[in-house]
């Protein structure tokens, strides 16, 4: 058990690939497709997906689909599972299996995740259906006074506890403790914040016997907030995201894939790619976007049949780039030119 899911980690951060984020829930997804006016139907949803998951050579850059409960059990127009379509090209399918970040009791403007009830089941069954690697986050809110320790010690609890159950079931857990963009905290802030989730959920996850050579992590970047007056540059989120993940993740974790957050595409490409030119690094460090790989894509579709393979392309470039960025090689020359 133990050496497939070391296994499954390491081919999740396979040099120059990463993992798409496609987990997206009903109200989120809901919020994506009114974006381009569109209604979230079930036959929606599904033509979306399929067109990412079919994009040609998509899977040179992608490891591995996060998916929502619905797309696992989803067949395509032809009657093919969606998952099984990822499998056959080498694609590892994976599940959300949060059920989202709820008001904590007690705690004004924080947060704690929910789900841990009954997953036992729920991952056995998730494994049946094919999928390999999991994905729970925890949402930390940056305020005044926030967050408190407490809130911080809830997440990090459930987060072990989550990723031990994984484990048990065979399936390779992605723990995202993801510290928000919201306000207008500037980025000292934000590293420090992002500093302390991070050693109490190794801390948790020491305690709860999870083997972190069978693991990701899912942090966010170490980043302005989205309203700070002064907002610092790219070379500096680098230099401290990798500066605060040295000095927190144990180099026994394979790989490190960020999420976006809310980052502009481009901007969370050139993010990646700095890290990585910054060497030295005793992880992978790869991604795991949602917005920032599928918001081009979703734009050039439109929900319509006729926009399909435009929508590829974007969406292979996006993947092209972000796969280049994760080996430090991506230029504004690359960029442009493909
Ligand atoms: P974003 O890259 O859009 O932040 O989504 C990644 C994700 O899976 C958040 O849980």
């Amino acid at each position: 058990m133990s050496q497939e899911l070391v296994t499954v980690a390491n081919a999740l951060v396979a040099r120059g690939k990463g993992i798409l984020a496609a987990d997206e829930s009903f109200p989120t997804i809901a919020k994506r497709f009114k974006s381009i006016g569109l209604e979230s139907t079930e036959e929606y949803r599904r033509d979306y997906r399929h067109m990412l998951f079919t994009a040609p050579d998509f899977s040179q850059y992608v490891s591995g689909v996060i998916l929502f409960d619905e797309t696992l059990r989803q067949k395509a127009a032809d009657g093919k599972r969606l998952a099984d379509i990822l499998a056959d090209q080498g694609v590892i399918p994976g599940i959300k299996v949060d059920a989202g970040a709820k008001p904590l009791a007690g705690f004004e403007g924080e947060t704690v995740t929910e789900g841990l009830d009954g997953l036992r089941g729920r991952l056995a069954e998730y494994r049946e259906l094919g999928a390999k690697f999991a994905k729970w986050r925890a949402v930390i809110n940056i305020g005044e006074g926030l967050p408190t320790r407490f809130a911080l010690e809830a997440n990090a609890h459930a987060l072990a506890r989550y990723a031990a159950l994984c484990q048990e079931a065979g399936i390779v857990p992605i723990v995202e403790p993801e510290v928000l963009m919201d306000g207008n905290h500037d980025l000292a802030r934000c590293q420090a914040v992002t500093e302390e989730i991070l050693v109490l959920v190794f801390a948790q996850l020491k305690a709860h016997n999870v083997l972190l050579e069978g693991m990701l992590l899912k942090p966010n970047m170490v980043i302005s907030g989205k309203g700070a007056a002064d907002r610092a540059g790219a070379e500096e989120v680098a230099k401290e995201t990798v500066a605060t993940l040295k000095r927190c993740v144990p180099s026994a974790v394979p790989g490190i894939v960020f999420l976006s957050g809310g980052q502009s595409s481009v901007e969370a490409t050139e993010h990646l790619d700095l890290m990585n030119k910054l060497g030295d690094l005793p992880w992978a460090l790869s991604f795991s976007y949602g917005r920032a790989l599928q918001e081009d894509a979703l734009k050039a579709w439109q929900g319509q049949s006729g926009n399909v393979a435009t929508a590829q392309a974007v969406f292979r470039h996006r993947a092209k780039m972000n796969g280049v960025a994760a080996t430090g090689g991506y230029s504004s020359q690359l960029e442009n030119a493909s």
